[in-house]
C-alpha cells in the first residue's frame, strides 16, 4: 500500500513521468511500479501512459478511499482511521465488531451495502454513488444525555448541506430533509457491558449519486437529483467529518446549544403528527423538544407525552 501512495504522490505532482524515473526516485523495481499503476488504475484514477514517455495522472479516483478522504481534512480525531470497502452487508457490522477497540474517531465505509440497515429495523437502500459509514465515538458522559447525541450528528449533516448551498431540515429525531423529501437518515447503536456502554456506532447513510429510480423509495431524494449534477463524494464526506467534530465538541461541552440549534432546524415541531411506537399509534400535535433530546407532543385527550424513540410522521 505505501509503494502504491508514493506512486500516486509522484504522479500528483507530475506531468508524465517515465516508469524508470518512477523506479529509481521510489527505490522499486519496474515491475512493481507498473503493479502499483494497476492497482490504482482498478480504483478508479485514470492513469493514461505513452510509449517511451511514462505516465500520467489525468483524474483522480471518486472512490471514498482513507488517502482521499484524509487529505486536507481538518480534524484532530475524527476520520484518523479509516476502513475502507467496496461492498459489505453492513458498515455498521464491521464497526461494532471492532468498537471496543478501536480508537474513538474510527470511521468504516462501504461504497456499497447489500443489507444496509435503517432505524426501527427497516432496511435501507445502499446502492454504489451514495455515502455510507459508520462512526466510533466512546463519549464519557451521563447516560441520560446520549439521547442528544444524534441530533447533533443530525445538525452535521444539515451544516455540511448548507455549505453545498442546501437548506435541509430535520424531522424528528434525525432525518435529513429536503422539501419534505429524506436525503440522509442516521442510526445509533451502543455496545456495552452490563451497566456501561463501551463505544457508540453511528450509522450515517446520504443519497448522494445515486438516481430516485434506483434508490426505489417515493417519499426520498438525493442530491444529484437536486443539484441536477453530481457531487464530489470525497469533498463532501470531508465536509461532513469536519462537521461532526465540531457537533460533538460542542456536544461534551455544551449541549443546551445543540437543542437550541436542533429546535431551529426541526421541521417536525407546531405540526400535527402520527406517533407510532411499539404497538401503539396516536395522533398528536408537536410541541417542543425537552433538554434530553425527546419530543413533547399534546394528544387529543389534552394530556401531554414524552417520546423517546418510535416513529413520528408529520401528517
Ligand atoms: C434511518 O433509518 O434513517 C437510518 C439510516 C442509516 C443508514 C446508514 S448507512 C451506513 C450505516 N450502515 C447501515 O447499515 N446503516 C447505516
Amino acid at each position: 500500500m505505501k509503494s502504491i501512495l508514493r506512486v500516486l504522490e509522484r504522479l500528483s505532482n507530475e506531468n508524465y513521468i517515465s516508469g524508470e524515473d518512477l523506479s529509481k526516485e521510489l527505490g522499486v523495481s519496474r515491475a512493481s511500479i507498473w503493479k502499483s499503476i494497476s492497482t490504482l488504475r482498478r480504483y478508479g484514477y485514470v492513469i493514461p501512459s505513452r510509449k517511451g514517455i511514462g505516465y500520467k495522472l489525468e483524474k483522480r479516483s471518486n472512490l471514498l478511499l482513507p488517502w482521499e478522504v484524509k487529505h486536507g481534512l481538518n480534524t484532530k480525531f475524527i476520520g484518523k482511521e479509516i476502513i475502507h470497502r467496496l461492498r459489505l452487508e453492513s458498515t455498521q457490522d464491521l464497526a461494532m465488531s471492532i468498537a471496543k477497540r478501536a480508537e474513538e474517531g474510527t470511521v468504516v465505509i462501504a461504497e456499497e451495502q447489500s443489507k444496509g440497515r435503517g432505524r426501527i429495523d427497516r432496511r435501507w437502500s445502499s446502492p454504489a454513488g451514495g455515502i455510507w459509514f459508520s462512526l466510533i465515538l466512546k463519549p464519557k458522559i451521563e447516560l441520560e444525555k446520549i439521547t442528544i447525541l444524534p441530533l447533533s450528528m443530525g445538525l452535521a449533516i444539515v451544516d455540511s448541506l448548507a455549505e453545498l448551498g442546501l437548506d435541509a431540515k430535520l424531522k424528528w429525531p434525525n432525518d435529513v430533509m429536503i422539501n419534505e423529501k429524506k436525503i440522509a437518515g442516521i442510526l445509533i447503536e451502543f455496545t456495552s457491558e452490563i451497566d456501561s456502554i463501551d463505544a457508540i456506532v453511528i450509522g450515517i447513510g446520504i443519497n448522494v449519486n445515486i438516481k430516485k429510480e434506483e434508490l426505489g423509495i417515493e417519499d426520498a431524494t438525493t442530491l444529484m437529483e437536486e443539484f441536477k449534477h453530481e457531487v464530489d463524494r470525497v469533498d463532501l464526506m470531508k465536509r461532513v467529518l469536519n462537521n461532526i467534530e465540531k457537533r460533538y465538541i460542542q456536544f461534551l461541552n455544551k449541549e443546551e446549544r445543540i437543542i437550541e440549534d436542533y429546535k431551529s432546524k426541526c421541521i417536525t415541531l407546531k405540526k400535527r403528527v402520527i406517533v407510532r411506537y411499539m404497538e401503539e399509534e396516536f395522533n398528536a400535535d408537536a410541541l417542543d423538544v425537552d433538554e434530553n433530546g425527546a419530543l413533547l407532543v399534546m394528544l387529543d385527550n389534552n394530556t401531554t407525552r414524552r417520546i423517546i424513540a418510535g416513529d413520528v410522521s408529520i401528517r
